[in-house]
C-alpha cells in the first residue's frame, strides 16, 4: 500500500505514470465516445453508458416522499443527459430508515414517487427531446444495522461483528433479528417493488450494499440455526427468493442488485473475503452469487465495496476525509484501481449482465478516459458517478456534446457531501450547488440547513 495522497494528476500521461509507480492497473482510452453510445441493458435501449448513481439526499417529506429539494435533484440530473439513473434509497419500512428524512415507499408516498419518476422523465424529454429515455431503477432499502429511523441508531442485527459493533456500541448480547421477521422483510421488499412498478419506474433494486441489512445477511457466516446464516446457500436466500419473487409477481419490473462485491470486513465477518488470508478479496461467491442472479433473470447489476460506515475509502476514494474522519492507509488511485479490477471480474464471468461500475469521481476529469477502456475492453458496461453527479450534473451531456468533462464542474472529492449525510442534513455538492454553498455556511454557522 502507498501513502494516502492529494489528486495532482494534470494530463492523462501522469495519471498513466502514477498508476505505473504504484504498480496498478488503471486501463486508459483517448477516445471517450463509446461512453456515448447507445446501449442495450436489460433489454431497454439506454441512451448512453453513463449512469447516476444512488446518493441518498436526506431531503424526503414529512411522510417520506421525494420533496422538491429531492425532485429538482433529479431533473436536474435527468436533464444532464445519463442514461441511466439509479435513484437513491428508499426505505421498504419505517424501523429501516437511514435518517428520518430518508424516503420510504408506502401506499401513501406512492404518488409523490410517480411525481418524481414523471418529472425526471419529462425534463430528460426537454432537454434531450421524446426519443431519450433514460432506465429509471428505484433503489429499495433496509438499513438494517446502521438504522436510525427517529435520527439515534436502532440497530437491526442479523450477526454479530468484531468490526462493526464497537461502532455502535453493541454489546456482546444485543439480539438478532429472527428468521420469520426477516421473511417478513423480505415481504416489504416485494411489496415496495410492486408500489415501485405502479409509480412507474422501470426497475427496482434490491440494495445488498454497504453493509445494511441484505448485504449483513450474505456475510452472516456466524449465524447459526437459521435459513438466513452459515453455508453460502443460506446466506444468498434473501436475495435470490426476494429477486425470484419479484419477478414473478411484477414480471414487467427490471429487478437489479447494487451488491458489495466484497465488504473488505475481515473473513468471517464480510462477504467476498478470503477465509484463506482474511483480509484479502476473493470472489469466488461474490461470482456464484452474480451467477445465481443471472440464472433468476437479473440482467443488470450495480456493484460498490465496502462498508462505509467503518471503512468509506473502500467505496469512494476520497482526498479529503469528512470533517475529524481518519486519512486512509492507501492511495486514493488503489482504491480506483481494486473497484476496476473487482467490477472486471464480475463482469468478464457474467457476460450476460451488464455491470454497473463505481469509484471513478476521484479520476476527475480523467474519469471518462478509464471508463471508456474498461467498456471498450468488455470490463464493465456502464459507468456510474456518486458524488460526480452531485457536483456535475450535467457530466453526461457534456461527455455527448464536448467529448469530454469539464475540469472546472467536477468533483473534488472533499467529503462534505458524506459529511452533510452524516450530520442528517438535506445532501448536495457544497463546492459547486448554489443552494448547498449557503447550507454549508449557515451550517457552519451553527443554523440549520435550509
Ligand atoms: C452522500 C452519499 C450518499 C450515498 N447514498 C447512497 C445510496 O443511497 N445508495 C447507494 O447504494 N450508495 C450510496 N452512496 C454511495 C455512492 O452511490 C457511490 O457508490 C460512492 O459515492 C462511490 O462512487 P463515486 O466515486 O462516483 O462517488 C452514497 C454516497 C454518498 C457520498
Amino acid at each position: 500500500m502507498a501513502a494516502h495522497a492529494r489528486f495532482r494528476l494534470r494530463s492523462a500521461g501522469s495519471l498513466l505514470a502514477e498508476a505505473g509507480r504504484l504498480g496498478l492497473d488503471i486501463p486508459y482510452e483517448d477516445d471517450p465516445s463509446i461512453l456515448a453510445e447507445r446501449a442495450v441493458v436489460a433489454g431497454r435501449t439506454v441512451p448512453n453508458r453513463l449512469a447516476v448513481l444512488p446518493m441518498e439526499g436526506a431531503d424526503a417529506d414529512a411522510s417520506g416522499g421525494p420533496s422538491e429539494r429531492t425532485r429538482r435533484r433529479y431533473r436536474r440530473y435527468a436533464a444532464g443527459g445519463a442514461g441511466l439513473i439509479w435513484i437513491e434509497a428508499a426505505a421498504v419500512r419505517p424501523d429501516g430508515r437511514s435518517n428520518p428524512r430518508q424516503l420510504r415507499l408506502t401506499g401513501s408516498t406512492v404518488g409523490a414517487f410517480a411525481r418524481l419518476a414523471e418529472e425526471t422523465r419529462a425534463a430528460a424529454a426537454a432537454e434531450w427531446g421524446p426519443g431519450h429515455r433514460p432506465l429509471l431503477v428505484l433503489q429499495l432499502t433496509d438499513s438494517g444495522r446502521f438504522a436510525k429511523p427517529e435520527g439515534t441508531p436502532r440497530p437491526r442485527i442479523v450477526q454479530h461483528n468484531p468490526h462493526l459493533d464497537p461502532l455502535l456500541g453493541l454489546p456482546a448480547d444485543y439480539p438478532l433479528v429472527p428468521d420469520d421477521e426477516l421473511d417478513a422483510i423480505r415481504d416489504d421488499f416485494v411489496e415496495a417493488a410492486d408500489l415501485a412498478a405502479a409509480a412507474g419506474f422501470d426497475g427496482v433494486d434490491i440494495k445488498a450494499c454497504h453493509g445494511y441489512l441484505v448485504s449483513e445477511i450474505l456475510a452472516a457466516h456466524g449465524r447459526e440455526d437459521s435459513r438466513y446464516g452459515g453455508p453460502f446457500a443460506n446466506r444468498a436466500r434473501f436475495l435470490l427468493e426476494t429477486v425470484g419473487r419479484v419477478r414473478g409477481e411484477t414480471p414487467s419490473l427490471i429487478v437489479t442488485s447494487r451488491l458489495s462485491a466484497a465488504d473488505l470486513v475481515p473473513f468471517p465477518f464480510g462477504f467476498g473475503m478470503d477465509p484463506d488470508a482474511p483480509g484479502n478479496v476473493d470472489l469466488d461467491e461474490p461470482k456464484a452469487l452474480v451467477a445465481g442472479l443471472a440464472e433468476a433473470g437479473v440482467r443488470v447489476l450495480a456493484l460498490s465495496l465496502g462498508v462505509p460506515a467503518w471503512k468509506p475509502h473502500f467505496g469512494r476514494p476520497f482526498d479529503r476525509p469528512v470533517p475529524g474522519g481518519p486519512v486512509p492507509d492507501e492511495h486514493p488511485l488503489e482504491g480506483v484501481a481494486r473497484h476496476l479490477r473487482i467490477a472486471s471480474e464480475i463482469q468478464l464471468a457474467s457476460p450476460r449482465i451488464a455491470v454497473v461500475g463505481a469509484g471513478y469521481s476521484w479520476l476527475r476529469a480523467f474519469a471518462p478516459g478509464v471508463g471508456a477502456a474498461m467498456v471498450a475492453a468488455g470490463r464493465t458496461a456502464v459507468i456510474g458517478f456518486g458524488r460526480g453527479a452531485l457536483a456535475y450534473p450535467d457530466f453526461a451531456a457534456d461527455l455527448v456534446r464536448e467529448g469530454r468533462f469539464d475540469p472546472g464542474k467536477v468533483c473534488t472529492t472533499c467529503s462534505l457531501c458524506s459529511d452533510l449525510l452524516r450530520r442528517q442534513e438535506p445532501v448536495g455538492c457544497v463546492v459547486r450547488d448554489p443552494l448547498y454553498k449557503s447550507a454549508a455556511a449557515s451550517a457552519r454557522k451553527g443554523g440549520q440547513a435550509p
